[in-house]
């Protein structure tokens, strides 16, 4: 009998049936790739029971991140405050402001408030608070700038990728201990001369820092590296255990 068609043609529907497959696994893995939250993470703000003003507690009325997340320099996870952290000033402060009013409840009946959880990592990722706010690391590093914020909302990615540009150079991030919560911290802030008598300076650096005008991140971060020995894990087992 004649073979009106050549004999490749069998395979036509295979292949197209294969094309197909990839050309769909394709498009489903990039849409799962680029539209996770790690992507579109960025910007969220959920809606809180309170609409709880950062910058008026911390910049206007000057209080202390630690005040309010007080376990964030002596445990893995920082706290968000009790109900009772909020009453000792607004059982005499804005007592009748209904914005309040869900903090009046969770008083009343025990129930904290429903806080919407923002920064969450996966469960397969070990991250510690402790290990980075007493080495050096600012919340303003991962959490953006949380005092000038009407309400809280996700600054930084928080993707794989973001935690390891600080763990190969963490020279760029890291600021004197004691400026870790203060969010408007500058390197124009650093006395050099008062900064190289405390820190030093790193090995085999000529110059004297402490006659220069004004200090780099990049000089204020290798000096305190060096000093504090920091060597954050890049290698996978440091992040997943
Ligand atoms: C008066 C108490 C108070 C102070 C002071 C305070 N916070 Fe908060 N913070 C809260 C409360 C309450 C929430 C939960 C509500 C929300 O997310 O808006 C919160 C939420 C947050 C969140 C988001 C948590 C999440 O769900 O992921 C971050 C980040 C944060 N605070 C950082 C800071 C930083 C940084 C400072 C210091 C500059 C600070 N806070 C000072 C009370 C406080
Ligand atoms: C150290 C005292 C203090 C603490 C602790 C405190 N606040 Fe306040 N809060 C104030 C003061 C003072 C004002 C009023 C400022 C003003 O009148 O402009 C205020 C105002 C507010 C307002 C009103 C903002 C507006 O726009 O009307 C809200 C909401 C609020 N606080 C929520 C909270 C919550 C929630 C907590 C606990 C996480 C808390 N506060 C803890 C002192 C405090
Ligand atoms: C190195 C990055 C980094 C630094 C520095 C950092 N945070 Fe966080 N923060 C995170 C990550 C990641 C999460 C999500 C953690 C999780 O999944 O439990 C988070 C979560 C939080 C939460 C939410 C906890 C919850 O369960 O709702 C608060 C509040 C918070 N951080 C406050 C702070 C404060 C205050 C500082 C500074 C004193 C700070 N953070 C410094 C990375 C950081
Ligand atoms: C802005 C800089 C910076 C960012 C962002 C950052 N880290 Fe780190 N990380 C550090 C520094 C600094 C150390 C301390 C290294 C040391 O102590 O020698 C550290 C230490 C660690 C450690 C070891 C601590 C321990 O207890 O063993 C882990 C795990 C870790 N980071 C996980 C993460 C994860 C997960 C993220 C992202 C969600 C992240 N880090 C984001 C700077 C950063
Ligand atoms: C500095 C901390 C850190 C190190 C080191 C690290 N990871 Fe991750 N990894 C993370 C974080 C954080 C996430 C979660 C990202 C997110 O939620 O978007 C993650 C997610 C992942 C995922 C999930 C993939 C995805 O995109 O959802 C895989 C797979 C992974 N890591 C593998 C590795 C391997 C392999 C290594 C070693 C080469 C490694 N990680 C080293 C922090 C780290």
């Amino acid at each position: 009998m004649a073979n009106f068609f050549p004999r490749w043609t069998n395979w036509l529907p295979l292949k197209i049936t294969i094309c197909g497959i990839v050309l769909i696994s394709a498009v489903c893995g990039a849409t799962w790739y680029y539209d996770t939250p790690k992507y579109t993470r960025v910007g969220y703000q959920p809606v809180q029971p309170v609409p709880f003003p950062h910058d008026l507690h911390v910049t206007q009325l000057g209080m202390d991140c630690r005040y309010c997340h007080n376990a964030v320099e002596l445990a893995a996870h920082s706290n968000v405050p009790d109900t009772q952290v909020c009453m000792n000033c607004h059982t005499q402060v804005q007592k009748e402001n209904p914005k309040l009013q869900p903090v009046r409840d969770s008083w009343t009946t025990g129930q904290p408030v429903p806080w919407v959880q923002i920064h969450r990592t996966p469960d397969y990722v070990y991250y510690n608070h402790s290990a980075h706010v007493n080495r050096g690391i600012s919340c303003y590093s991962c959490h953006g700038d949380v005092n000038h914020m009407p309400v809280v909302y996700h600054a930084k990615p928080h993707s794989m990728a973001w935690c390891l540009e600080c763990h190969r150079a963490p020279e760029n991030f890291l600021r004197p201990e004691d400026q870790i919560t203060n969010l408007d911290w500058k390197p124009d802030d650093v006395e050099p001369a008062a900064f190289v008598a405390k820190y030093g300076e790193p090995a085999g650096v000529k110059d004297d820092w402490s006659q220069k005008k004004h200090l780099t991140q990049r000089e204020i971060g290798l000096t305190l590296k060096q000093r504090w020995n920091i060597q954050p894990p890049t290698n996978c087992q440091g992040c997943h255990r």
